[in-house]
């Protein structure tokens, strides 16, 4: 019997860059409301970080004509590990490229997905310092948790739309060693994929763009570890006039708790309030959904409809697709 050997090589989403049309209205969202905190402002971006996130930042939101995503970081599970990775993608017909002068961590090896999205992964990362006010007493936590807004304790994952889950999905498995938790094919095309490299259900997830050009943000997600948080932050977006997309509900895919804001600047933010399940079965299989239980159990398992905007909406924002779309909703049932 043969038996593919996994590989161990990256240990975790690290980072992700947001751009935003609206910084100030962005970092209010994420500063204030999220709670996170603000480690470096360069003047084109600032740096933030959830409570428990342990390096310089997990979020860089960048001043931009439009919102979007930029590169999302990674770091590898040791420095040989790295130079593994390295040497497989550069084996590929999609090589990537040495980087320099990061901020928050150093050297990193730059390459993209098939579709053309850009990440980073590297070994050398600057750990956060809290200054003497900052620190807790729980030796486990990077700093105190903040009394400001229902603070999420880390980034979780991010969603990308691509134009072919399948070719991505690959990439990643293939080059760094992901693992496919769960997928969603309909009609016998893969419109959705769950990966990871941890006993995390996903910390990417990859789904078909059908309404733009691929390479677009679906969303982004901070972990709060508690649900009932999310109860707590829905009530301030609806106090201070934040777009409460969805949620909270609970998926069917990754069992999380999920709820869904649009932050100021445009870009979908999920707000994850458990873990949803955690998987170390070495041996697990790819759970497929398809006609006959996606739309039954999920994508929701409980906690009311996703609108339709959902699978259509994304980062850039492409307007005619919107407009589209409201046209559809507007139309009389037949
Ligand atoms: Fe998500």
């Amino acid at each position: 019997m043969s038996f593919q050997e996994p590989i161990h090589d990256v240990a975790q989403l690290a980072s992700v860059e947001l751009f935003t049309p609206e910084f100030e209205e962005s970092l209010w969202f994420f500063h204030d409301v999220l709670g996170m905190t603000a480690t470096e402002d360069d003047g084109k971006s600032c740096y933030l970080r959830a409570f428990e996130d342990p390096y310089h930042h997990s979020l860089k939101l960048t001043r931009a004509p439009h919102a979007g995503i930029g590169i999302i970081g990674w770091r590898a599970s040791s420095p040989q590990a790295l130079d593994r990775r390295v040497a497989a993608i550069d084996a590929s017909d999609n090589p990537g490229k040495w980087v320099e002068n990061n901020t928050g961590y150093g050297r990193a090896y730059e390459f993209s997905t098939p579709s053309g999205q850009k990440q980073h992964l590297f070994w050398d990362v600057d750990y956060f310092k809290p200054t003497e006010e900052q620190k807790s007493k729980l030796l486990s936590r990077a700093q105190k948790r903040p009394l400001r807004g229902i603070p999420v304790r880390r980034i979780d994952h991010v969603n990308l739309l691509c134009k072919d889950v399948t070719r991505d999905s690959d990439f990643m498995m293939e080059k760094l060693g992901f693992r496919k938790r769960e997928n969603v094919v309909l009609g016998g095309d893969e419109l959705a994929s769950w990966l990871s490299v941890s006993a995390l259900v996903h910390e990417v997830a990859f789904t078909k763009d059908n309404a733009g050009p691929g390479n677009r943000l679906h969303h982004l997600a901070f972990w709060f570890g508690n649900s009932g948080q999310m109860l707590d932050l829905a009530d301030i977006t609806r106090d201070y006039g934040l777009k409460l997309e969805a949620g909270p509900g609970k998926h069917g895919v990754s069992q999380g708790y999920f709820m869904y804001i649009i932050e100021p600047g445009g870009n979908r933010i999920e707000l994850f309030g458990d873990v949803g399940y955690l998987i170390f079965d070495p041996d697990w299989k790819t759970r497929t959904w398809d006609e006959s239980n996606f739309m039954d159990g999920g994508a929701v398992w409980f906690g009311g409809d996703l609108p339709q905007d959902f699978f259509v909406y994304g980062t850039p924002i492409v307007e005619a697709a919107m407009e589209e779309n409201a046209a559809s909703e507007a139309e009389p049932a037949e």
